[in-house]
């Protein structure tokens, strides 16, 4: 397969073929992973550089392990202990980054656009891993990918999204994705944490979370975001719970089968309880890590293609 860009910055650009193109792909290292074995030949002789400005526990550790079992040679450059915590700016850690040749650069940026200003400086392929409340790209091919397991499709398949969707990065690069793919899209949670206008990218808007997840087919907990917060955008986390808070009765009105899924780091008791989030016969909470692994070896395999194409 082959991808328009040299990099993958967001969901916005890819096209639904290029979505179902990396899923298929991803799907074989799923299955490739639960056999234990590994393809190392794919990216022998390259580096990859996870450059994390931001905190991250999931995706940097399975960007890692995806580069891992692709056969390159990782380094994981945190900011606090690089020079960036001197004062070099991002150009300059780019600059020399580029000099170490680097072929795939993942970076996590608190503010938005800073992997497309890196894309234009390095000669790497650069994945965003998240960069502020903009995008969140694999995230969103991962939880496709968990969804697409369990449903066989995303063609009209109803998935509400539920929580802070305004500082969220993965419900932004989820509603593109999922619009793009057939799904129908709702957006739940109190006004103060709902961008206006948001029906504009084709999503239904509720404050009701009964209303919002009725007939659901996949129900989306997202955290609240506070370190993106400005000021007071909920009254307490105990209330924000009682009215918004995924638990076993709000859950009852979705489909019998509903997936339960959440991008971590979960906070129980606030956006979702222990009882659902842990209820194996509903949550696919521990997939989306496990696909989150498949997932970035597809795009890491797809982009050091697309560079060996255009050398
Ligand atoms: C998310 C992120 O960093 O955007 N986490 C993740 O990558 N799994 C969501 C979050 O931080 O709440």
């Amino acid at each position: 397969m082959r991808l328009p860009t040299r990099h993958l910055l967001g969901i916005e650009n890819l096209h639904p073929r290029d979505i179902s193109a990396l899923l298929d792909l991803a799907e074989s290292y799923a299955l490739l992973n639960r056999s234990g074995k590994t393809r190392r030949d794919v990216l022998r002789g390259r580096t990859l550089i996870n450059l994390f400005f931001e905190d991250s526990t999931r995706t940097r550790t399975s960007f890692e392990l995806a580069g891992k079992r692709l056969g390159a040679d990782v380094i994981n450059m945190s900011v606090s202990t690089s020079s960036v915590s001197k004062g070099e700016t991002l150009l300059d850690t780019a600059a020399t980054l580029n000099a170490m040749n680097c072929d795939l650069l993942v970076v996590r940026h608190k503010a938005s656009g800073a992997p497309a200003l890196l894309a234009q400086k390095v000669d790497a392929a650069v994945i965003n891993a998240g960069d502020g409340m903009h995008e969140h790209p694999t995230q969103a091919l991962l939880d496709a990918l968990t969804i697409r397991r369990h449903k066989g499709t995303l063609e009209g398949l109803t998935i509400a999204i539920c929580g802070d969707i305004a500082h969220s990065r993965v419900a932004r690069s989820n509603i593109l994705l999922l619009i793009a793919m057939g799904s129908q899209v709702r957006v739940v949670g109190p006004p103060t944490l709902i961008p206006s206008g948001i029906e504009q990218f084709g999503v239904s808007v509720f404050h009701d979370m009964r209303e919002g997840l009725r007939d659901a087919d996949i129900v989306m907990a997202l955290r609240l975001q506070t370190e993106r917060m400005s000021g007071g955008m909920i009254p307490s986390a105990r209330e924000f719970f009682t009215f918004y808070g995924l638990d076993a009765a709000k859950l009852a009105v979705a489909k019998p089968d509903a997936l339960v899924m959440h991008p971590g780091p979960m906070n129980r008791g606030v956006e979702i309880d222990s009882q659902v989030a842990d209820d194996m016969t509903r949550s696919v909470i521990r997939e989306q890590v496990e696909m989150g692994v498949a997932v970035r070896m597809a795009v890491l395999d797809v982009l050091a293609r697309t560079a060996l194409r255009n050398a």
